[in-house]
């Protein structure tokens, strides 16, 4: 049984998606959540609806400045940071290899790699104060079998790698660093290329369970990765694909739409 209670947890690209999800869950579960996220409005909705214990705070994971400023308006109500997850992210853009502007290649590795980075490092050194805590990276299956997208993979390759060194700098510091790797997952991120035209079924069809995973899914699997229930585990890659990556060949990405 889980219990995150007297547990205050951050969560960037808390606003939407699996963020969201996780900051229902945890707050479920008895946690103080602090929701980041770049869009303030969408992290305000959600801490109304989920109630006194959710704070949330305008902030771009990209900034270290913003990131700063973000941590210490939530540390006026949560005094010590226990677990943290690193769910902001963007979509990449479609263009083939030569044709790609290096800044759209840029601004998907900067969103990822770099939020990352600077989530970890400004929350881990809060952490390394108040005696440790639990931070959960999102990485994605794209880090294990590549498909054909372009940097979006390599950021995700990235995240895992950068969990995992982490994990070895921050073991004996009482910090855990763990990483999901979502497959297809059913959020506003997915059906917004779905509304722009991309036939998903391929993909489902060639899922073994025949099915996207639901954003509560991959919030269960973080809200075990927050808790003391998975205190042997640091550096670990949690999948979650449905099955996905056992399919054949490269992970059916297709065509992102205009
Ligand atoms: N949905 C999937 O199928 C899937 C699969 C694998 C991995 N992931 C990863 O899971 C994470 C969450 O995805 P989602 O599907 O919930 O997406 P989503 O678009 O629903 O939510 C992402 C959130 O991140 C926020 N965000 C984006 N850039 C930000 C920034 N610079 N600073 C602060 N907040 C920012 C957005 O405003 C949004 O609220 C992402 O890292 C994504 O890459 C998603």
């Amino acid at each position: 049984m889980i219990d995150l209670g007297q547990k205050s947890i951050v969560v960037t690209g808390g606003a939407s998606g699996i963020g969201a999800a996780i900051c229902a869950a945890a707050y479920k579960k008895g946690a103080s959540v602090g929701v980041i996220d770049i869009d303030g409005d969408a992290a305000l909705n959600l801490c109304k609806k989920l109630g006194r214990r959710a704070y949330c705070a305008l902030g771009d994971v990209e900034s270290e400045s913003s990131m700063n400023a973000a941590l210490e308006t939530l540390s006026l109500n949560m005094p010590a940071f226990n677990g943290c997850v690193a769910s902001a992210g963007i979509m990449p853009t479609r263009e083939p290899m030569e044709e790609m502007p290096l800044e759209n290649f840029k601004r998907v590795l900067e969103n990822h790699i770099n939020g990352t980075f600077i989530t970890c490092k400004l929350v881990g050194r809060r952490m390394l104060k108040s005696g440790g805590g639990s931070i959960v990276t999102m990485s994605s299956v794209l880090a294990l079998r590549p498909g054909p997208v372009l940097g979006y993979g390599a950021g995700k390759a990235a995240i895992k790698n950068l969990t995992q060194a982490l994990a070895v700098q921050w073991g004996k510091k009482n910090i855990r660093v763990n990483t999901i790797c979502p497959g297809w997952v059913d959020t506003p991120f997915i059906r917004k290329q779905e509304a722009a035209g991309r036939d998903l079924s391929p993909i489902l069809n060639m899922t073994p369970l025949g099915r996207m995973a639901s954003p509560s899914e991959i919030a269960n699997i973080a809200l075990f990765l927050l808790s003391d229930s998975s205190s042997a585990m640091t550096g670990s890659v949690s999948v979650a694909d449905c099955g996905i990556t056992l399919a054949g060949g490269y992970l059916p990405y297709g065509e992102l739409p205009e």
